[in-house]
């Protein structure tokens, strides 16, 4: 394979294609070439509502490398299927209770899982025909994804804004706020002001915010907060 593509300095990263901003379902996963990849991490789809996570990220990811001819779209595509897989290995007990309270970045347990996900990548892709030096590249882009603070190439950030991306979704928002004990109006709120500026591409800063407004329009976020208040005070 080629090396990965040197990550741009400018930020965020310019498009170099087209950006579609319009709803995810519209642009399922387009291929069945990575069909034998999914069948072999099944049992790991099960954890943490992967099977939501992964197809949908997915779907972001083929938008992003849209944009980014320039990217490996089969390194960002295979990455980004088993970026999480590896919370199929970990104890799922600790998955919410040191995954996403205090500093979920440097939790134990996040680490695990990337070291994890590299493992069932070395495991599923050389039977299935992928290289060395591909392998090792997926896995330099799974270990650490949650727990590094900088994309090291252009195909790590793609991976890193289609991790996010799917959250804006209003399937990601009806996950992910109870992950996080949080009502839909206020976690999505959140993804406004915390997780649009970690975004790394000119893209996917373009997808979020289209989305966000969809979602929260559709779940009725505007009216849907502070009821609990209001009921306290009727009779
Ligand atoms: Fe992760
Ligand atoms: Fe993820």
């Amino acid at each position: 394979m080629t090396p990965p593509t040197p990550l741009p300095r400018t930020t965020p990263i310019p498009a170099n294609g087209p950006i579609d901003t319009s709803p995810i379902q519209t642009t399922p996963p387009a291929d069945t070439d990575l069909d034998p990849i999914w069948a072999a991490v099944i049992p790991e789809t099960r954890a943490r509502s992967n099977d939501v996570h992964l197809p949908i990220s997915l779907a972001f990811g083929e938008r992003l490398v849209a944009a980014h001819p320039e990217a490996d779209a089969v390194l960002v595509r295979v990455s980004i299927l088993l970026h999480d897989t590896g919370w199929g290995r970990v104890d799922e007990t600790r998955i919410i209770s040191e995954g996403f309270g205090g500093d979920w970045r440097k939790a134990d347990i996040r680490f695990q899982h990337e070291q994890q996900g590299c493992a069932i990548a070395r495991e599923v892709l050389p039977p299935l025909g992928y290289d060395p030096a591909f392998v090792d590249a997926v896995c330099a882009i799974i270990d650490g994804h949650d727990t590094r603070a900088e994309a090291r190439s252009l195909e790590d950030a793609l991976v890193r804004d289609a991790d996010r991306l799917w959250r804006f979704d209003h399937a990601g928002i009806a996950l992910a706020s109870g992950w996080f004990g949080l009502d839909p109006a206020t976690y999505s709120d959140r993804l406004r002001a915390e997780i649009v500026p970690e975004l790394l591409t000119e893209a996917a800063i373009a997808m979020a915010n289209a989305d966000l407004d969809r979602s929260q329009a559709l779940l009725k976020t505007s009216v849907l907060r502070g009821s609990a208040q209001k009921r306290t005070v009727r009779p």
